[in-house]
Formats: C-alpha cells, sequence, structure tokens
C-alpha cells in the first residue's frame, strides 16, 4: 500500500485531511477525530513489524515508555494502534510548523531573541529527556516543533527506534539520521549518550545563527565526505560569517561540537545558559548567576527579552543604560551638518542648471 496516498481516507477515528511528510520511519498526516473534532498528526509505521514478533513487541513496549513523557516541551504522544497491518501512533499537532520549515521561508541567518528562545525551550525538554535515560538521537531541524505562540518542542522523542533499524538504513535515499546532524560517535557507530544530543543541539545553533552548517558539504558532497568533515574537519569559524556577533559565542558554539564527547557541554541547560551569557556580554562565568549585560553590547533589546523569558538560566540582572546626553548632542550635531552640507549641494546644483546655456 502506498502510504503517502492515503488523504480523505479514516483510520481508527480519524479522518487523514493532508500529508504532511515522511521521515525514515513514518509518514505524517494532519487528522482530525471524527469523535472530537480535535487536530492530531498520525503517523503511520512504514516498516510492516505485525509478523515480527519481537519487533511488536518492542514496539508496543517504546510506544507505552513514550505515553508516559510529559513536559511542555515535548511534542506530547497520545496513542498508539494498529488498524490490520498498520501501525500508527497519534500526537499533538504543532501548528507553528517545524525550524526547518522556518529555514526555508526565512533563509539565513534567524533573529537572536528567536534563537534564545528555541534554545531555552529544546534544552528544556532534553534535560527531561535525559533525566530519564532517554537519548533523542535524531535531533534536527525536522524535529524541532513550534505551536501557535511559538513556543519549541522536540518531536520524536523515544519513538525514532520503533521501527527496524537496518530496513531504516538500507531503504533506498533515506539515511537513518540527518548526516549533518550525527555526532562523531554516531558515525562510528559507538554506543552515544546525552552528549550525541548535545552536537546536535550545537550544529543546529550553528545553523540558526548563520543560515548556514559549520561542516558545509558541496552540492556534490558525498555522505562519506560529510561523515569525514564531522570526524576530522575543524568547523567554520561563525565569526567570520557573523563578525556582528559577540567573540564569546564562538567558543561557546565550538564546546558544543567538540569531537570528543568530555570536551562537550554535559548538560543541555549548562550550554544554553553558556550560549546566554555570552550572547548578553559576560562569558567569563555563567555559573555564577549574574550576568551584567556590556553597555555596548549590540543585543540590547535581545539581552532584555531574554532577561523576560529566563526560567532555568541562572538569575541575569541586566543593566540598561541609556544614552547618554552627550553622545546624544553629538549624534544631533552630525546629522544638523549633513543636512547642510546636502542643503549646501542642492543649491549648487540648481545654479550650475540656471547659469547652463547651450552651444
Ligand atoms: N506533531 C507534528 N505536528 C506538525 N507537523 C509535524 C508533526 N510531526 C511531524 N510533522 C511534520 O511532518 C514531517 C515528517 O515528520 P516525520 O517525523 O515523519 O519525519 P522527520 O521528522 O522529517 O524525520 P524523522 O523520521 O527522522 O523524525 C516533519 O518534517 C514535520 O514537518
Ligand atoms: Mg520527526
Amino acid at each position: 500500500m502506498e502510504l503517502h496516498t492515503l488523504e480523505g481516507q479514516q483510520i481508527g477515528r480519524y479522518k487523514l485531511l493532508a500529508w504532511l511528510g515522511e521521515g525514515a520511519h513514518v509518514h505524517a498526516y494532519l487528522t482530525r477525530s471524527t469523535e472530537t473534532g480535535e487536530y492530531r498528526v498520525l503517523k503511520l509505521l512504514k516498516s510492516n513489524l505485525t509478523r515480527n514478533e519481537s519487533a511488536l513487541a518492542r514496539f508496543y513496549d517504546e510506544a507505552r515508555a513514550a505515553l508516559d513523557l510529559d513536559h511542555p516541551n515535548v511534542v506530547k504522544l497520545f496513542s498508539y494502534d494498529r488498524e490490520g497491518d498498520l501501525l500508527y501512533l497519534v500526537e499533538e499537532f504543532c501548528e507553528g510548523g517545524s525550524l526547518l520549515d522556518r529555514f526555508k521561508a526565512h533563509p539565513g541567518a534567524q533573529p537572536l531573541d528567536f534563537i534564545l528562545r528555541t534554545l531555552e525551550d529544546i534544552a528544556q525538554a532534553l534535560d527531561y529527556a535525559h533525566q530519564r535515560g532517554i537519548v533523542h538521537g535524531d535531533l534536527k531541524p525536522e524535529n524541532i516543533l513550534y505551536d501557535r505562540e511559538g513556543k519549541a518542542a522536540l518531536s520524536d522523542l523515544g519513538v525514532t527506534k520503533y521501527a527496524d533499524e537496518a530496513e531504516a538504513r538500507s531503504r533506498e535515499g533515506l539515511l537513518f539520521g540527518n548526516p549533518n546532524y550525527m555526532s562523531p560517535e554516531e558515525w562510528q557507530g559507538k554506543s552515544v549518550d546525552a552528549r550525541t544530543d548535545i552536537y546536535a543541539l550545537g550544529i543546529i545553533l550553528f545553523e540558526m545563527l548563520t543560515g548556514e552548517l559549520p561542516f558545509e558539504p558541496t552540492q556534490t558532497s558525498s555522505v562519506m565526505f560529510v561523515h569525514l568533515l564531522h570526524l576530522v574537519a575543524q568547523p567554520r569559524s561563525l565569526l567570520q560569517l557573523r563578525p556582528d556577533l559577540p567573540p564569546a559565542l564562538e567558543a561557546v558554539i565550538h564546546k558544543a561540537i567538540e569531537k570528543d564527547p568530555e570536551r562537550r557541554y554535559q548538560s543541555a541547560s549548562e550550554l544554553a545558559a553558556a550560549f546566554k551569557a555570552a550572547l548578553l556580554g559576560n562569558p567569563s562565568d555563567p555559573s555564577k548567576g549574574e550576568t551584567v549585560m556590556s553597555a555596548n553590547s549590540p543585543f540590547g533589546a535581545t539581552a532584555e527579552r531574554a532577561q523576560t523569558q529566563a526560567t532555568s538560566a541562572p538569575e541575569v540582572i541586566v543593566v540598561n543604560r541609556s544614552l547618554s546626553p552627550v553622545l546624544l548632542a553629538a549624534f544631533l550635531a552630525a546629522l544638523l551638518g549633513l543636512l547642510y552640507l546636502w542643503w549646501r549641494a542642492q543649491q549648487g546644483a540648481e545654479v550650475e542648471e540656471e547659469t547652463y546655456t547651450p552651444l
């Protein structure tokens, strides 16, 4: 059965309204419950696990565990079920779309307040998962979803391993995990822990700040080449692409994407706190709990918004310095001078026009 052409059909009590896309393991549909009228996303498993008893048991075990996850920054899984050979999951519909959708709609660097909010939301979701021993393992812009108000939530937490991985890997054109966000240890097939998610989050931060990837594959790069970049190459310089950013941000990003997991931030909230401190202008000791925004920080507005939105990060004191009167007077004098010069130039042009006599 073609799983991406089921629009209009009904599965269980869900009417499939629109195909949203597919990943390595599932086809996602926007649906509406015929009983409650609520919009939900229904994810149809591609692999037919129903004939493989142990795989089916694993699916049920993992689905049951995922049902228990309950956090405002984790996309809520409501139920799972089976219709004939089809297995499916029903989850919260995130109306704001994915971070990937956002990159497509607004290419290039994203606004700093948007980046900070996404980071803080996703860091909380990751801490929540990691404290329960759950590693996402496939963190990428497609799996960061937004609600109508712009709150970010982590998608597919605890469900990426449902399908038979071997089958997913061999499926033509679809790789398990997106190579651009995969940590060196993941590439090497080593066992992964929470720090593989920190690595992916670091790559996503670089991408949000610059619109580009720290290990940029060329159009013709093979997957193996991207693999090598993540294993041995140094990331591109953030500051070369964004010289306007506080230099301390470069060190934060590079620490998040260190090749050795031991040298990375050890938790997502640690990364979020360091990022915020660097952005506000005092990267020296983000754990001290007091961050004073330097007077010449170009991110005054962002810093203030960050201050009001802060929840998990250390207490931040933002010193809001108004423009000094001397600077204001100098600025006005310069403006008047420029206006006068422009007026003189206009006068000169008019005189020239008046005195022009054709031969
Ligand atoms: N809960 C949701 N609310 C709104 N859109 C969603 C939701 N879940 C998925 N989508 C959309 O459907 C697309 C396909 O989702 P799916 O999870 O199958 O694949 P993916 O995220 O691209 O890859 P992966 O299988 O690795 O998670 C996503 O890229 C996203 O745009
Ligand atoms: Mg997904």
